[in-house]
């Protein structure tokens, strides 16, 4: 392909999953129900939900041993906090540390780092019932716990860790937290108060981290993106600058300062839902120091300027519905790109972006980046001869790993590079026919088939570009 990358000799090349879209097993040694299992019943219907997944709880070794063949350095996946504490507050299950144990072993056997998130959208369901998920403090303590019970138990074996999955984002889907209020100022306010207590809960854990493991590196996972002005109008472009703000440069700033930014605060206020804080959170906040900045990337947006009192009801402030991509905060219309190409499920494809992203992170806060996610959602075939031949992935994978490699000759430090998925599993919200796998898992959505798997173009050529640290895409 011509260009040269220049990789350090240490860069980190893996691939990611998630406890519920890999495991299945879901009711199987002593796991405990999740938020993330019941959004997938509810939709069992239509599409594939979480109980089988892609069986990883049962073929685990297989899969490992294909990770391993494809060079992996690390592997990027999550524990599942129900398996570990079935109730989210209540007894340690057993079983849920031994599981683990044994994945890590045999990844560390096989040379392979695990790179641990301890919570990825799946709360124990029953912490939920309890009180109401995040909206309560002991949602909070009940993390503290759990973090370091797996700090404890896997820390003499793991160094990398990270927090929460996407906070940013998950915080803004109303089913990942399990927010069901109808009314949007009630929504609104129970989200900022779940958002904060998730960021307390990450400022806990990053310090239990460095008390229990003297040499980890923990940080967070932020779903990152840039958003492009419709046109040079100053008021399109604001509109961009606010929606970068409100999707992630809050939440970074937050970890990074311990504090809400301004404009993050002014929102807070005039939407009348500041969330309740204790006076000895500004201490714990601020003295969490996070080593590395994880982000996750797979497009980028683009937004026309919205007046606030436009398509809203007369009188009306215009914070509504507080939707991922759509009219957020009432100050932007999301649009499509004309100058991107999309994935067959919408995702504008844009590597330049990734390379604005780590340029705009790396000069603000100055710690190691890795990217933890990034890939393209298809619906792949299995061709007669038993192969997927997936160009379209190779050439979306290849052209984020030149913008990577342009962002370390722009001075960038970026550890390494692990995208999604290792393979095919449970979309976060679109069953299993969107994979993202370089290996595929011989499943539909309601046909379990022989649930084997099998290597895609994909496999092959990534296995050559770690082979060659990057040299040859
Ligand atoms: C990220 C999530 O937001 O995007 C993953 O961390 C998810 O869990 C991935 O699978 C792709 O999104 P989706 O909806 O296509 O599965």
């Amino acid at each position: 392909e011509g260009t040269k990358t220049n990789f350090p000799k240490n860069f980190l090349w893996g691939a990611s999953s998630s406890a519920f879209q890999i495991e299945g097993g879901w009711a199987e040694g002593g796991k405990g129900i999740t938020v993330a299992d019941v959004n997938s019943f509810k939709r069992s219907e239509i599409q594939a939900d979480s109980k089988v997944a892609s069986d990883f709880y049962h073929h685990w070794e297989e899969d490992i041993r294909l990770m391993k063949e494809m060079g992996m350095q690390i592997y990027r996946f999550s524990i599942s906090w129900a398996r570990i504490i079935p109730d989210g507050d209540g007894e340690v299950n057993q079983a849920g540390i031994d599981f683990y144990h044994k994945i890590i072993d045999c990844l560390l056997e096989q040379g392979i780092q695990p790179f641990i998130t301890l919570y990825h959208f799946d709360l124990p369901y029953a912490l939920v019932k309890k009180y109401n998920g995040w909206e309560s403090r002991e949602c909070v303590m009940a993390f503290e716990r759990y973090a370091s019970v797996c700090l404890k138990a896997f820390g003499d074996k793991v160094t990398y860790w990270q927090v929460h999955n996407e906070q940013n984002l998950m915080v803004r889907v109303n089913e990942r937290v399990n927010i069901t209020a109808d009314d949007a100022w009630e929504a609104d306010r129970q989200r900022a108060q779940m958002d904060y207590h998730m960021f307390l809960a990450h400022a806990l854990a990053v310090k239990a981290c460095h008390s229990i493991i003297p040499d980890g590196n923990i940080g967070p996972a932020v779903s990152s993106t840039c958003t492009y002005p419709e046109s040079n109008k100053p008021e399109d472009v604001w509109a961009a600058r606010m929606n970068d703000w409100f999707k992630t440069d809050y939440c970074l700033d937050m970890h990074y300062y311990g504090r809400y930014p301004g404009y993050y605060m002014r929102y807070l206020e005039e939407r009348k839902i500041v969330p309740v804080m204790e006076p000895e959170d500004e201490e714990i906040l601020k003295d969490a120091k996070m080593d590395f900045i994880a982000l996750n990337y797979y497009r980028t947006l683009c937004v026309r300027y919205l007046p606030t009192d436009e398509g809203h009801p007369a009188g009306e402030r215009a914070f509504p519905i507080n939707e991922v991509d759509f009219d957020q905060y009432g100050y932007f219309h999301h649009i499509k790109n004309e100058h991107l190409a999309s994935s067959e499920y919408g995702a504008q494809i844009d590597p330049l972006g990734l390379r604005t992203v780590l340029n705009s992170y790396y000069q603000k806060y100055h710690l190691p980046l890795i990217v933890t996610e990034n890939g393209l959602g298809a619906a792949d075939t299995l061709t007669e001869d038993g192969k997927v031949h997936d160009e379209y992935r190779i050439s979306y994978l290849r052209e984020h790993i030149k913008a990577i490699s342009q962002a370390i000759e722009d001075g960038v430090s970026v550890m390494g590079y692990s995208p999604w998925s290792f393979m095919d599993l449970l979309s976060s919200h679109e069953g299993f026919r969107k994979r993202y796998g370089f290996v595929y898992v011989n499943r539909d959505d309601h046909d379990l088939k022989d649930m084997s798997r099998i290597k895609k173009d994909s496999y092959f050529w990534y296995k050559r570009v770690i082979e060659t640290n990057g040299d040859e895409l």
